[in-house]
């Protein structure tokens, strides 16, 4: 946490100075402070970009943001505490991050709890989503919007992995949650969580065999320099969460709250375009570096090693209401296999 004292210390004052606005709209402008773990080369951050744009001309300039890039101020897991404090206004992080702070959002890494893209589109454009996003409002955040964050699949250095039996022995890397930790253990791996931003070192160093992500991180965090075989898993839809300091919106007016929904709405929207081109342009520059993509991966073997998941969370008093509302927008035809 050092970056972060030295944040709390110099960086950061009060960002807020009068000038001329609609009426509708507060007299002052507003700087507010948005943190993500993601390089400037990688989708999120234009999509965060469009994102702040859309607030300052909606606003008419009254809202503006100062972008963070990078992990510039600590791993997902500080910049969710920071978001929590106030220290920072708002930050895009995976759903799988947020679990340690809210149990809800462990549902979304319960592997194969989607059937494909269309079940997951369904889910996250419904009051499902909307009512998980605010159920953390006394944790002193709650979600924004979602961002397309792929399909989460198997890379390793060496063997592919094709079967269950393919990641016996290997150390694969999550995120550090405990249902990704029991994911990885039950498709029959060895878990060892950490930070996104440690995995490439940890591949180029062999402290890791593996990690498990979309095919983005090949490319624009260079895990495809080292992890050159990338196997059609599909074990995890997870959404990315762009979530918001709660005192912080409720200082906000009507109109001013209106707007940011209205922005990241959009910018969710225009994401999921990015997202479909970048990905395509990930795998064509992925196998320039000599990734090999593997499809004839068994997933129903997969899919039946972490059944226990499955059969745990429909037993959860707090998730089995989610759980069953998802499992009911389940649409034949969407299959996954
Ligand atoms: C995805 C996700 C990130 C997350 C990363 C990870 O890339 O978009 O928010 O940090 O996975 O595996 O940690």
């Amino acid at each position: 946490m050092r970056r972060t004292a030295l944040f709390f210390g110099s960086v950061f004052i009060g960002l807020t100075v009068a000038c001329a606005s609609p009426a509708s709209l507060s007299t002052e402008k507003t700087t507010l402070r948005l943190a993500h773990n993601m390089n400037e080369s990688h989708p999120i951050h234009q999509s965060l970009l469009h994102f702040a744009e859309l607030a300052e001309e909606k606003s008419e300039g009254a809202l503006t943001f100062e972008i963070f890039p990078n992990g510039q101020l600590g791993s997902e897991r500080e910049a969710i505490e920071l978001t929590q404090t106030g220290a920072v206004d708002a930050t895009k992080v995976s759903a799988t991050a947020l679990e340690s702070f809210s149990p809800v959002y462990a549902l979304f890494s319960i592997p194969y709890l989607f059937d494909g893209a269309d079940h997951y589109y369904t889910v996250m454009e419904s009051d499902i989503a909307t009512d998980i996003y605010d159920s953390t409002a006394d944790n002193g955040f709650f979600g924004l919007t979602y961002y397309d964050a792929g399909i989460r699949n198997m890379y390793t250095i060496g063997t592919p992995i094709l079967a269950p039996e393919d990641l016996r022995g290997l150390k694969i890397r999550v995120q550090p949650s405990e249902t990704a930790i029991e994911m990885t253990r039950l498709m029959g791996g060895a878990p060892t969580p950490m930070a996104f931003g440690e995995v490439y070192t940890a591949l180029q160093q062999g402290v890791i065999d593996g990690t498990e992500n979309n095919e983005t991180a090949l490319t624009s965090n260079n895990h495809g320099e080292v992890a050159k075989e990338y196997s059609y898993t599909e074990h995890a839809i997870v959404p990315d969460l762009l979530i918001f300091n709660q005192s912080r919106w409720e200082s906000f007016s009507p109109e001013e709250q209106r707007i940011l929904k209205e922005a990241a709405l959009e910018s969710s929207e225009f994401h999921k375009e990015l997202w479909a081109a970048e990905t395509a342009e990930a795998i064509a520059r992925a196998e320039e570096m000599g990734v090999t993509f593997h499809e004839d991966v068994d997933k129903a073997a997969f899919r039946a090693s972490v059944d226990p998941m499955h059969q745990q969370v429909k037993q959860d008093p707090d998730l089995a209401p989610f759980y069953e509302r998802i499992q009911e927008m389940r649409k034949e035809g969407h299959t996954n296999d």
